[in-house]
C-alpha cells in the first residue's frame, strides 16, 4: 500500500529492538487487513522513554506496543491501566485517543488465545509454571483468572513465593503456590499437573541444548508443555516432552496473538492471526539461513 498523508503510524519501543519481529508480523497483518497503515521499531533508551510517549502522543500515533525493558516503567506514564496491565503489574500495549493514553497487557490474553488454538481449554486446569519473572505474570494471571489452579517453581524460590502472595493478593484467590525445585516436590506438581509452562530463558538459542532442571520421569502423555522459547520452534524441553508422549507448542502463537489483540485494540478489526504466525516461522528460518550462511562464509 503507498504511504500517503493519511497512512497511519503504529510501533514499537524496545532496548535493544533490532530483533523484533513484530514489524515483519503487523505490517503483513496490516496489508492483509486492508488498513493504511505502517508499523516501525523504535530503539527507545529508559531514560528517553518518557520523552517517546510524549512525542507519540503529540505525533497522533494510536498504536504502540512496548517491550524489554519498557513494559513495567510505563505503568507510571499512562492515564489509564486495563485490570490485566494493573494486575500483572506490565504494559505491552498503549492505545492513544483524544489526548488518553491507555496501558493494556495483550500478553495474558494472547497466551490464553495461544492454548485455545492449540485445543488446549486451561479453564479449571492444574498448571506448573517455570519461572517468576516478566513473562511467568502475565501466564499466571491469564490462567488464575479462568480457574486454573497455579504452582510456581523458580531457581529463586522466594522470588516465587513472593510472587503468588502478591498476584494472590491481587486477584482475591488462593489457588496461586510456589513449589519448591526439589525432584519429589517437583515432580508430584508434575505428575498432577495438566499444563506445563516454560517462562525462563533456559533453552533460547544459542543455549539449544539446555533445558529447565525438571524430572523428566513425572512428564506423562496427558501433559500439554507450552515453552514460550520460539528461537528454536523445538526447545530440548518440548522433545523431551514429546519423546514421553506429552503434547507441546513453542511460543510463536502467543507472540502472533499478542500482537493480533494490540491490532484490534487500535483498528477496531480483527486481525489475520494464522498469517501472522506464519510470517514469524519464515522470518526466523530466513534468519537461521542467514546466520548458516555466515558462519559457513566466515
Ligand atoms: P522475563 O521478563 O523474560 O520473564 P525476567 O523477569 O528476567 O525475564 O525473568 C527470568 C526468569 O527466568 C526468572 O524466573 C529467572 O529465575 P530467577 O528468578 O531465579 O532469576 C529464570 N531464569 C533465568 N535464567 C535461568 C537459569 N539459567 N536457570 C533457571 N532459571 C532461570
Amino acid at each position: 500500500m503507498p504511504i500517503s498523508s493519511k497512512t497511519q503510524v503504529f510501533c514499537v519501543l524496545g532496548h535493544p529492538i533490532g530483533h523484533s519481529l513484530s514489524p515483519a508480523m503487523q505490517n503483513a497483518a496490516l496489508a492483509e487487513m486492508g488498513v493504511d497503515g505502517v508499523y516501525v521499531a523504535f530503539d527507545v533508551h529508559p531514560d528517553a522513554l518518557g520523552a517517546a510517549v510524549a512525542g507519540l502522543r503529540a505525533l497522533g500515533v494510536v498504536g504502540v506496543n512496548c517491550t524489554i525493558p519498557h513494559k513495567e516503567a510505563l505503568l507510571s506514564l499512562v492515564d489509564a491501566l486495563s485490570d490485566d496491565a494493573a494486575c500483572i503489574g506490565a504494559v505491552n500495549t498503549l492505545e492513544l485517543r483524544e489526548g488518553r493514553c491507555t496501558g493494556h497487557n495483550t500478553d495474558a490474553p494472547g497466551f490464553l488465545a495461544a492454548l485455545r488454538a492449540e485445543g488446549f481449554d486451561p479453564s479449571g486446569c492444574k498448571a506448573v509454571v517455570l519461572g517468576a519473572g516478566g513473562a511467568s505474570r502475565a501466564v499466571i494471571v491469564a490462567l488464575a483468572r479462568c480457574g486454573a489452579e497455579v504452582q510456581i517453581v523458580n531457581r529463586t524460590h522466594d522470588r516465587a513465593q513472593a510472587l503468588a502472595e502478591q498476584l494472590n493478593g491481587r486477584l482475591g484467590s488462593t489457588s496461586i503456590e510456589a513449589v519448591c525445585r526439589e525432584p519429589a516436590a517437583l515432580g508430584s506438581a508434575l505428575r498432577n499437573a495438566d499444563l506445563l509452562v516454560n517462562t525462563t530463558s533456559v533453552g533460547m538459542a544459542p543455549e539449544v541444548d539446555r533445558m529447565p532442571a525438571i524430572p523428566v520421569e513425572a512428564l506423562h502423555s496427558k501433559l500439554f508443555v507450552y515453552d514460550l522459547i520460539y528461537n528454536p520452534l523445538e526447545t530440548r524441553l518440548l522433545r523431551t516432552a514429546r519423546e514421553c508422549g506429552a503434547r507441546g507448542q513453542h511460543g510463536a502463537g502467543m507472540l502472533a496473538h499478542q500482537g493480533a489483540l494490540a491490532l484490534q485494540l487500535w483498528t477496531g478489526i480483527a486481525a489475520p492471526v494464522a498469517h501472522m504466525e506464519q510470517v514469524i516461522l519464515k522470518t526466523l528460518s530466513a534468519r537461521e539461513q542467514e546466520l548458516r550462511a555466515s558462519l559457513d562464509n566466515g
